[in-house]
């Protein structure tokens, strides 16, 4: 049976989940304290960029199975099921701050009237929905059962990943609970996804585990990457070897500038200090975290060892997102790669078809071009940072042609390596030999 929902949060992982549970046939309401974002959502206009999202944002609100308010409280005494998809952005020392979940538990409890299931679809630490139970029984919300959903969208591809999750796990402790959550989820259940049932802290840890684990795959080629440039190999074939075993898999195993996101970074450094806290230390995190940092000072190493100086050159850079198809640049190794370059002098004009507005919120005095080929206009070096499909089949002779010197650095491993050489570019690529 169809249930009425809540969603508190609607920032990417709110406003999915918002769109998909409608989509499936429940009726969800959308909460923000954000009036400006509330407004636009009720207008079906979504305030991330995402392939897809608006198509269901608006045949959901049209179907009135959807909608958008500032008013908590109301929502909150509404609804069945409560799913709290607030941030849980790293406080001082790294670990996830869990402050805007917390006041979020306390409208809950300010708001009891009947069983209600609140779904934590939040990152958060090992041992947070326990503590998040207790504290709601301690207010007198016996009825009130506490799940861990934790998500795992990748920002580009949210919408399919949402109706096409590999698995979708639950963190439960009462058989009540686990009846609405396979309710809300039923379409998911029609079309075979496998749930996994467990208890909270396992549901917790699965979440930090995967994206751990995921972390250190890009951190292991990435090293190997370096190794295969000093010793004449190519991490390419190498990558698409090891991922013919079955027991490694092909997926994530592309070499680049280093992971960045909303997610990795934050839940690589939540995982290492959770692993202290509980005295079962994550040094393979630890040293993930650490390689990660190294591979971006390693592509501005090498940039500037091609340069020699880099004062007063110009360096067209494509791709400031910190992956395809988003116009998130959170923890984009785009920061950190602009940031060194402006400190020693060199000049930027870059191009990205979603990011730039953003980007410049952090750094306005970059140039900002219309065209991949404007931003190579009169440069002494290309740095491609992010695998957008437009990067991947570039008039390289038009290239040649602006550019000042012709010399690409593909951090992506997309620009055809080939067509440099026949057209006598220099180039480097990450794990393999430049020219
Ligand atoms: C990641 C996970 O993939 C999702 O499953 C998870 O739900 C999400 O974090 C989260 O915790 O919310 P996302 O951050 O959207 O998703 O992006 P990814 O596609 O995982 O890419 C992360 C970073 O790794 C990007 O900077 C990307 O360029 C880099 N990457 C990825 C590589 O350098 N090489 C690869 O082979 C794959």
């Amino acid at each position: 049976m169809a249930k009425k929902i809540c969603v508190v949060g609607t920032g990417y992982v709110g406003l999915l989940t918002a769109v998909g549970l409608a989509d499936f046939g429940n009726t969800v309401v959308g909460v923000d304290i954000d009036k400006a974002k509330i407004d636009a959502l009720n207008a079906g206009k979504p305030i991330i960029f995402e392939p897809g999202v608006e198509e269901y944002l608006e045949r959901n609100i049209q179907s009135g199975r959807l909608r958008f308010t500032t008013d908590i409280a109301g929502s909150i005494r509404e609804a069945e099921v409560i799913f709290v998809a607030v941030g849980t952005p790293p406080g001082e020392n790294g670990e996830a701050d869990l402050q805007y979940l917390m006041r979020v538990v306390d409208s809950i409890c300010q708001n009891l009237n009947g069983h209600k299931v609140v779904v934590i679809k939040s990152t958060v630490p090992v041992g947070t929905n326990r503590l998040v139970s207790e504290a709601i029984i301690a207010r007198g919300g016996k009825d009130v059962d506490v799940v861990s959903n934790p998500e795992f969208l990748r920002e580009g591809k949210a919408v399919y990943d949402f109706f096409h999750p590999d698995r979708v796990v639950v963190g439960y402790s009462s058989p009540k609970a686990r009846e609405i959550v396979e309710d809300v989820y039923r379409a998911l259940h029609r079309v075979n996804v496998p749930f996994v049932w467990c208890d909270w802290e396992s549901a917790e840890l699965i979440k930090y585990a995967s994206n751990g684990f995921l972390a250190i795959k890009i951190g292991f080629i990435n090293q190997i990457a370096c190794l295969a440039e000093e010793c004449g190999a190519d991490v390419q074939i190498i990558s698409k070897a090891m991922g013919m075993d079955g027991r490694i898999g092909s997926k994530f195993l592309h070499a680049g500038p280093g992971y960045g996101g909303s997610c990795f970074p934050k839940d690589t450094s939540a995982l290492a200090i959770i692993g202290k806290k509980y005295n079962a230390p994550q040094t393979l995190i630890e040293s993930v975290i650490e390689a990660n940092e190294g591979q971006k000072i390693r592509v501005f190493n090498r940039l500037r060892q091609r340069l020699g100086t880099l004062k007063g050159k110009t360096v067209g850079i494509l791709g400031l997102a910190f992956k395809a198809e988003t116009d998130d640049i959170r923890e984009s190794s785009a920061i950190t790669i602009v940031g060194k370059l402006f400190e020693e002098g060199a000049q930027i004009q870059a191009h990205d078809p979603k990011a730039m507005g953003n980007f410049e919120k952090i750094y306005p005095t970059v140039k900002y071009m219309n065209s991949e080929y404007d931003a190579c206009k009169g440069c002494d070096a290309l740095l491609v940072l992010t695998e957008w499909n437009e990067y991947r089949s570039l008039d390289l002779v038009r290239i040649k042609n602006l550019m000042k010197e012709p010399y690409v650095f593909d951090t992506r491993n997309i620009v055809d390596q080939d067509e440099l050489s026949a057209l006598d570019f220099s180039f480097d690529f990450i794990g393999r030999a430049g020219k």
